[in-house]
Parts: structure tokens; sequence; C-alpha cells
């Protein structure tokens, strides 16, 4: 059997230090579960003693959750000790970290001390905490920087004081992964008594390298990894958990994997990036917009053969429904039928080249082909027409009144109807009043509005996820513009038009 690797999940202590992505208690316990049900072995819920709502937050996750240990921060001060006990008061199983800084640039510049002084105040940190539980983590502070020789003394004496896991953390992400790798290696050897606590790593992304030094860490005998969900955290962030796992995954012959239950990734990942408010960048491994898009001919006709051609990873291992084939001006024919077809729309070869050949003029004009436009040129080009396609001719909206209210123009098939609706916004009013239209019962699962680019005048993109009650099908739509109502309006639209399709 593989050997197991922890998985400490720091995304609501250290991902949640990023500027403007701090949570309220409810959305800690939201993200909480959820990564409970991922199935991470710890969540860092905080630091108590750094304000009265990390305190608040710690314990209710403490209550909250059953099965992840609940780990809290603390330094090597009494005081944070005695503040993390009490909030973990509710803990089913609880951890608390505590540490001290052990390079030469924290002990002389940061906390005017010496190596000796640092030393004892580890040890006698490690043996208050154990006061108040049993599991104590020790972390490192800086050991990326840190003089081998000594961090081994150090790791030495917090396990003889009772520390039961030891972070090596890569506070400033300086290490290279053989570095890292080695350090690791260096105190496996040297540090007396290392094998009756658990090693973990704890890597910053200052020079992009945080997974790779993670698992240079795990294969040098690391066997709990501190990770965030997307990568979030100080700087350039911390080692994600998704591509931990999923480097583990494909690599069966490492032999070490955890209980992360995978295909539960994207959905975290996209919680974690609404609460937060931090869209993930589209070329982010694992769980960006494009991590699993194919664009250019060669590879689409690859894909289309045969997945693994070019990809390692089955999407839906982590949760998607498929890989996306993205239409530019590169894609192929292979592409372009296979989308059509998607989308219903079955042709004939003859059919394919005179579509494939407007295609191409309109992919030289416009960077970003909607199955809308796609549906359009088919039946433009072949005569045939979409059926029972929907449309949205008009849309007004009235905001910032006591009531909002939406009037929406849609033309079915051919066929013009019109409604009206309240709502608790302008969106909601418009979808409202379009759900009165379509004879179907969908629930929108997501909502997600991103900016292009910078700006008031920016375009918004809108992404939605829609679910059909009765089918199980569930679709994605998307549509962008300067008017976010309209975009969202349009996006919604754009799912229910690939419901219908689903079912043609
Ligand atoms: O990066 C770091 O060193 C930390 C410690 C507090 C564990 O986040
Ligand atoms: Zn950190």
């Amino acid at each position: 059997m593989a050997d197991k690797l922890f998985i400490f999940d720091t995304t609501l202590r250290d991902g949640e230090q990023v500027p403007g992505c701090q949570l309220n208690t409810i959305e800690k316990i939201e993200v909480a579960r959820a990564l409970e049900a991922l199935g991470v072995d710890v969540i860092e819920a905080g630091f108590p003693v750094s304000s009265p709502g990390d305190f608040n937050s710690v314990r209710e996750l403490s209550k909250a959750v059953t099965w992840p240990t609940i780990c809290a921060l603390t330094r090597a001060v009494e005081k944070d000790i005695e503040v993390a006990a009490d909030a973990l008061k509710y803990a089913r199983k609880k951890r608390i970290h505590t540490g001290i800084g052990v390079s030469e640039y924290h002990i002389y510049n940061k906390l005017k001390s010496d190596p000796e002084e640092i030393l004892e105040r580890a040890v006698a940190a490690v043996k208050y905490a154990r006061r108040f539980v049993d599991d104590v983590e020790f972390y490192a502070e800086d050991a990326g920087r840190a003089d081998n020789a000594f961090l081994a003394r150090v790791v030495e004496a917090v396990v003889r004081a009772g520390a039961t896991v030891v972070n090596i953390p890569d506070t400033t992400g300086y290490c290279l992964p053989g570095e890292y790798g080695a350090k690791i290696k260096y105190l496996m050897e040297h540090a007396d008594g290392i094998h009756k606590a658990v090693i973990s790593t704890h890597c910053h992304n200052d020079l992009g390298m945080a997974t790779a030094n993670t698992l240079a860490g795990v294969l040098n005998g690391a066997r709990q990894v501190e990770v965030t969900i997307n990568g979030i955290g100080e700087r350039a962030g911390n080692t994600s958990l998704e591509e931990v796992v999923m480097t583990l995954r494909c690599h069966k012959d490492i032999d070490i994997d955890t209980d992360i239950n995978t295909q539960r990734i994207i959905e975290v990942s996209r919680m974690v990036s609404n609460l937060m408010n931090m869209p993930v960048q589209p070329n982010k491994a694992i769980v960006g917009r494009n991590a699993f898009a194919h664009s250019s001919g060669i590879h689409q006709d690859g894909v289309l053969k045969n997945r693994e051609t070019y990809e390692i990873i089955d999407p839906k291992d982590v949760g998607l429904e498929d890989s996306a084939i993205v239409l530019t001006a590169r894609s192929g024919r292979a592409a372009l039928k296979h989308r059509l077809e998607l989308l219903g729309f079955v042709p004939e070869q003859d059919e394919l080249d005179k579509i494939y050949a407007e295609f191409l003029k309109l992919a030289d004009k416009k960077k970003d082909i909607r199955d809308e436009d796609l549906l359009q040129l088919a039946g433009d080009t072949t005569g045939r027409g979409t059926q029972g396609k929907i449309r949205v001719k008009r849309l007004q909206v009235l905001s910032g009144t006591v009531i909002p209210a939406a009037v929406v123009v849609l033309d079915i098939g051919g066929t013009e109807f019109t409604a009206s609706a309240t709502g608790n916004g302008p969106v909601d009013a418009a979808v409202t009043a379009i759900k009165s239209l379509i004879d179907r019962k969908v629930i929108i699962q997501e909502f997600l509005i991103q900016a292009m680019t910078k700006g008031s005048d920016d375009v918004g993109r809108v992404h939605v996820q829609i679910h059909q009650v009765d089918t199980h099908h569930v679709v994605h739509g998307f549509a962008a513009n300067t008017d976010v109502v309209r975009a969202a309006v349009e996006a919604f639209v754009d799912g229910l038009n690939k419901l219908m399709n689903k079912e043609e």
C-alpha cells in the first residue's frame, strides 16, 4: 500500500493573509466543510491571538467539522498558546502550531537574539503547548535560509520536548528544489529522534517553485505538506493542494498518496475563488479555466482521437465534465465538427467544408467564437437554420430602486415572448422572468463575474453553471458584455440553449 501523505490545509490561515481576501466566520465554516468533504487531514483555522475575529473563527470551525484536526497558530509566546488552547476547546481533534524564526535574519534582526536563546524558547513553547494538547506542531520559521546544522539541533530539541510534527518552512520561497530536498534529507539523517515526529513542508511560491520544493521534501522523507486551495497565500502564495495531490496521483511510481477525494477539487477551487474574490489565473495547473482546454488544430485532433494524447489527467478525476475544445483560427475541421455535434448540429462532409471556410473568416476577426456564433454560421451556411434557439431580443432592468425589476423579451424558435419579474437585484429579476418563459426547472449552481481587463469601462465575463432538475444535466453558460447584467442574462440563456441541445 502507498505511504500516506498528510494534507495540512492552510487556506484559512496563510491563504487568508492575502490582502482583500478576508472571510467572515460563516464563509470560513463553508470552506472548512468543503475541505472536510475533500478529505484534508488538518485544517489550520487561524491565529487566535491576532484578533477576536480569528479567535471566534477557530472556535466555530472547531464545532463545525468532525474528521480533520483543527490547528491554531501561535508564536512561541505563552499568552498566544493559552489563547489558542481556549479557541480550540470544542475541537474533536486539536493541534497547536507554535514556532520561532531560525535563520540568521530572524535570530539577529527580527528577534534580536542568539541561537542558544532561540533553542530555549523553542523548547519552552513546545513544552508549554503540550500542557494543553497532545498534538503540537513546531515551525522553524525561515528554515529555507537557515543553517542546516543549527536547524538539526532545533529539530532534535523540539522533538525531545514533545513536538509531534516539525514544520520546515521555506518562508521566503528562496530554495531550489534540490536544495530544499537536500535540507529535509540532511535533517532525516542528522537530527536524532526525528523519526518520532512527522516532518512537514511549508513552501512559498516567490520563485514559482513551491510545488517542486514540496515534492522534493516529500521524496526525501516529509510526510505532511502544508498547502492552500488554488495556491493562494502571502505574496506569490503557498504550495497549491491540487498540484501536489494530482502529481502524486499521476506518478503512481512514487508510491505515496493522500486521502483527497480529487473529484471535489474543482468545486472547492471555485468556492474559494468566489468567496475570496480571487480569480484563478486561466493557465493555473489543474484548476485554471484553460487547464483542460485545447485550441490548436493538431492538439484538438489528437485529443478527439484519444484524450491521453495531450492530457495526463482525466478532467473527470478533478470534477470537470470534460475537456474543452476551444475554437480559434488555429482549430481544424475535426474540432469544429465535434463542437457542432455537441450543439446538436451534425453536418455532412460538404456542409462541414463550407462552414469551416466561413468559420475561419470569422475566427480571424473575432477571438472568442461562441456556440451562438457557430450555430448562426451553420444555419446560414447550410440553409438548415437552427431550431428552437433562445435569443435575448430586449432587456430592460430597474435597479437602485426599492424593488429591482426586469422586463425580458425572448425569441424562442422564431416566436417572441415577453415576461417581467422582480428580484433581489436586476440579474435575479431577469433570470426569474426568463424562468417563467421556459418549460424546465433549472437551478443556477454557480455564478461568476470576472473583469477581463481593468477599469470601469471593462468587459465583464460571466460564467453560470446550470443544473436541470429532472434530467440532472449540468451545463455551463458564458457571455461577455460591458453591461454585466446583459452578460449575466446572456450567459443564462447560453446555458439554456445548451440544455436544449442535450435533449435533441
Ligand atoms: O511561512 C511561514 O513560515 C509560516 C509559518 C508561520 C508556519 O507561515
Ligand atoms: Zn507561510
